[in-house]
């Protein structure tokens, strides 16, 4: 059986996290971490890391980028491997979780679906395929509630398809007033926001008189929580190190 914390319980990736571990036969759910401390049918849910008794194989982390120090302590002292599921990291964050994985097991992705996986591996080779002569612009869709734009999973997708390009473009977060014509070292990233919509990705590659989309639609949010149960199966006893949806994806 894999012990599993989850942090940020309460919200509503926790919730829909805590549901697909409490199914699986390999795995369960000992406690959980969130802003304010209660209970969660019977599992205790803490408010800091440090009263934490559990024995905790991996930490499925869904809470936010502002809590990325405490699990990274609880990580290096308790020794669980880490899934890194939040996002809108700085810079200095990321540099910070690259360093942790030197000591720790630690998996990041800013999208844990399958197709997103798979679409970030066609828009590199598209992208490599038409070169120069197609613009590619990235439109990202969420619910009214999300709260960094653009998304996680749109910066995956712009920086996979400026690998083709030895990373020589440039990122454009949308355009307002005279900002001229485009210029082709330009990757433009769009956010769209409203309602309950739960993630849709759109890269656009329009050349002369022909477009080419690439597109994604998340339909239910229990398509990211398996992908975290999943990848919580897979970091359970790994070495410390850097992984990513594509290493689960290459092991399976
Ligand atoms: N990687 C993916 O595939 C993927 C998919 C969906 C959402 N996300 C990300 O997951 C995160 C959570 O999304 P959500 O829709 O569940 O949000 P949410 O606001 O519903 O839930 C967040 C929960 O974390 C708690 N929390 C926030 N800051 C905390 C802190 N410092 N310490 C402890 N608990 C804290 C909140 O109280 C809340 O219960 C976001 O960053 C979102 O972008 C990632």
């Amino acid at each position: 059986m894999i012990n599993i914390l989850i942090s940020g319980i309460f919200g509503h990736m926790g919730r829909t996290v805590f549901e697909i571990v409490s199914e699986d036969e390999q795995t369960q759910c000992v406690c959980g971490v969130d802003l304010k401390k209660g209970e969660l049918c019977g599992v205790p849910v803490y408010a800091d890391f440090a009263d934490v008794k559990e024995k905790t194989d991996v930490v499925i982390d869904f809470s936010s980028a502002s809590n990325l120090d405490n699990i990274l302590a609880f990580a290096k002292k308790t020794g669980a491997a880490v899934i890194l599921a939040a996002t809108g990291y700085t810079s200095v964050q990321l540099a910070q979780i690259d360093a942790a994985a030197k000591e720790i097991p630690l998996f990041k992705t800013a999208n844990l679906s399958v197709g997103i996986n798979l679409l970030q591996k066609l828009v590199r080779q598209t992208a490599a395929f038409l070169g120069e002569n197609f613009d590619i612009e990235i439109i990202e869709r969420h619910h009214n509630l999300k709260k960094d734009a653009p998304s996680g999973t749109a910066l995956m997708l712009a920086e996979s398809a400026n690998e083709a390009f030895a990373d020589s473009k440039k990122f454009i977060y949308g355009r307002e007033g005279m900002v001229g014509a485009r210029q082709k070292q330009e990757i433009g990233i769009h956010a769209v926001r409203g309602g309950t919509i739960v993630g849709e990705h759109e890269v656009m590659f329009a050349g002369d008189d022909e477009i080419i989309t690439l597109s994604h639609s998340a339909r239910s949010k229990r398509v990211f929580a398996a992908g975290a149960v999943r990848a919580a199966k897979f970091m359970c006893g790994k070495p410390a190190g850097k992984y990513d949806m594509q290493d689960v994806l290459a092991d399976e």
